[in-house]
């Protein structure tokens, strides 16, 4: 039976056999682009790639790539679902076309030197045509040359085989590979259009020819590429003939982490379907939390943009381990074990070992605290709670718990629920947009970057951030670009490149313009735009990729303008004086800085 780590190794191997050189290794916080807080697919650092520009490594490329999607983190739980995946990928950047990439994919799935499954198990699906594209009979041929019945290939419409990274940039019509999931042999004729439950995709072939500009307007990129996508867990659940992709190895010692603190068994017969919904959950989560925090561009747990995810999921995490009946901090353990079983594919979790253990121990310790105390002030306006005839708890009191102690309102939810009570939530949710309001108008007014709560004090080093990234592309030049950067309420470290240790000149020049910026008191606008009005306006954003229709622009005064997705301050007088602590070498070509805002 094959495993996650097997189908790895032998799917870069194989195209490495092909020609293909491996690019493995890349960060799952995305350079270069403010639009998006992680990489969310194995083709999304080839964007400019696949635009045109030409890859330093050729036009055949191999990699695996870890992902992370985090769309709605609190729908993370059924059997499917992960916040942290693996892809698969293989490219050709205006090198082999559609019949070359099918016959590689078929010998690749068949081919008993390779992953040798009965190709009466498999169909496929070509894209049916519309006024974008014709009906992909290339396709169709490709794969009925190659010995695919024609009744196993169907042909779907844009929604099933059209595919694009976002509203605007490469896309093109795709051909999907789908195996079958049923008892026994697939019947005659069956194929994903008539069978579609039974059929689960495994790989993904995008032809991407195009480039959406702007809703109407669709332009042929400069050459025929491919894309290919292969989801690592999902699709070795389905050769493992597992039901769900937390029962591959990818998981279990996980679990099996879990069970030796909780004295509970994942999936044991009897379990209350919430237990094993809290156990898959903790599993997905720390796993996440793992890789994040391993990452060589780690963020750390913050009030602001990834880092705010990152503290939502080990909080959600801690949440679910106490309804395993987990006390105190345990995340370590299966961290660890996260560490150990990735260790070969994934170096950097191993280097980073410690950092892993000690940031999931230090946030866990922070969130229990709040528990603590939220579920004291709980306990103790219970017995009037008790009281009321409707078994009502208002949405104020519940609000006031969560702004007096930090303590969410899923918590107060649920324990509100165990005592027979239900909160009134919409009154809750009333009080919440009150309070950001107000705040709003008050002297310390941001924009609300999207997420659901920040500090002031990481709104300020977010905002002064924008104007350290002009100051040095102004004092050390325009090849200056952002490579990273992250925030807590100490200090922002801001990673750019540069070749060169910065003078202490070159420092003080830096310091003085942003204050000055700072004393000039800019006032601070947004605008939502597309990239390309945002790029012809002159804002800063390097890759020219993007996965939201609109993105936001950021503009202080006349000094600097830029995509992000804020919150930033309303005035850049708001900002108090920065101060560089620290200027480092981050590696090659990247210079670091450390700044504080006083
Ligand atoms: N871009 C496609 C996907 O992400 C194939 O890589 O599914």
């Amino acid at each position: 039976m094959i495993t996650i780590h097997e189908l790895r190794s032998k799917y870069i191997e194989f195209f490495k056999s092909k020609d293909h050189v491996e690019i493995s290794g890349k960060s799952l916080i995305p350079e270069n682009d403010p639009s998006v807080l992680f990489t969310t697919a194995g083709m999304h650092p080839l964007v400019p790639y696949l635009l045109g520009e030409p890859h330093p490594a050729g036009k055949r490329l191999t990699d695996y790539q870890k992902c992370i999607r985090t769309g709605d983190i609190e729908e993370v739980g059924d059997e499917a679902h992960l916040t942290f995946f693996e892809m698969l990928g293989n490219w050709s950047l205006g090198d082999y076309f559609k019949k070359e990439s099918i016959a590689f994919s078929w010998e690749f799935l068949t081919s008993p030197r390779w992953l040798a499954l009965d190709p009466r198990m498999i169909s496929v699906t070509v894209f049916a045509g519309d006024e974008n594209a014709p009906r992909d009979e290339t396709s169709a041929e490709a794969w009925k040359a190659l010995g695919v019945p024609a009744d196993r290939v169907a042909y779907l419409p844009a929604g099933d085989n059209w595919w694009a990274a976002g509203p605007v940039g490469p896309c093109g019509p795709d051909t999907e590979i789908f195996y079958w999931t049923g008892e026994g042999l697939p019947p005659a004729g069956s194929n994903k259009g008539s069978d579609p439950k039974r059929w689960m995709e495994i790989w993904n072939n995008v032809f991407m020819e195009f480039n959406r500009v702007d809703e109407r307007t669709l332009v042929r990129l400069p050459a025929q590429n491919v894309d290919t996508g292969m989801g690592l867990e999902r699709t070795v659940a389905m050769l493992q003939g597992k039901k769900s992709v937390y029962e591959t190895e990818a998981f279990t010692p996980i679990f099996e982490a879990l069970e030796s603190l909780s004295g509970k068994k994942y999936g044991a017969p009897g379990n209350d379907a919430e237990l094993d919904r809290s156990f898959r959950i903790v599993a997905d989560h720390v796993r996440t939390a793992t890789f994040i925090l391993g990452d060589p561009k780690a963020v750390l747990p913050s009030n602001v943009g990834a880092g705010y995810v990152l503290r939502r999921i080990i909080r959600r995490a801690v949440r679910h381990g106490r309804k395993l009946g987990i006390e105190g901090a345990f995340l370590s353990a299966p961290a660890e074990r996260v560490v150990e079983n990735y260790a070969a594919p994934y170096p950097e979790l191993v280097e980073n070992r410690a950092r892993i253990v000690e940031e999931l121990r230090r946030e866990e310790e922070k969130f229990l605290e709040t528990l603590v105390k939220g579920e004291h002030e709980f306990a103790k306006i219970l017995p009037n709670l008790l009281k009321n005839p409707m078994k009502v708890m208002s949405g104020r009191m519940a609000f006031k718990l969560y702004d007096t102690y930090g303590f969410p309102i899923e918590l107060t939810e649920e324990l509100a629920t165990e005592n027979g009570l239900k909160v009134d939530r919409a009154e809750f949710d009333e009080a919440y947009k009150k309070h950001q309001e107000l705040s709003r108008a008050g002297s310390e007014q941001t924009f609300k970057g999207g997420l659901a709560d920040h500090s002031e004090i990481s709104t300020k080093y977010h905002s002064v951030t924008h104007l350290l990234h002009k100051a040095l592309k102004i004092v050390l030049g325009d090849h200056v670009a952002q490579k990273g950067s992250n925030i807590n309420a100490e200090r922002v470290r801001f990673d750019f490149s540069h070749p060169a240790p910065m003078t202490k000149e070159e420092i003080a020049k830096v310091e003085a313009i942003v204050n000055e910026q700072i004393a000039r008191d800019l006032p601070v606008s947004m605008e939502m735009m597309s990239l390309d009005e945002a790029k012809a306006a002159g804002a800063i954003a390097l890759f020219g990729e993007k996965y939201e229709s609109v993105v936001k622009v950021y503009t202080m005064g006349d000094f600097s303008k830029e995509v992000c997705g804020g919150p930033h301050v309303a005035r850049t007088g708001l900002i108090g004086s920065f101060h560089i602590q620290k200027e480092q070498s981050s590696s090659a070509g990247v210079r670091r800085i450390y700044g504080v805002i006083a």
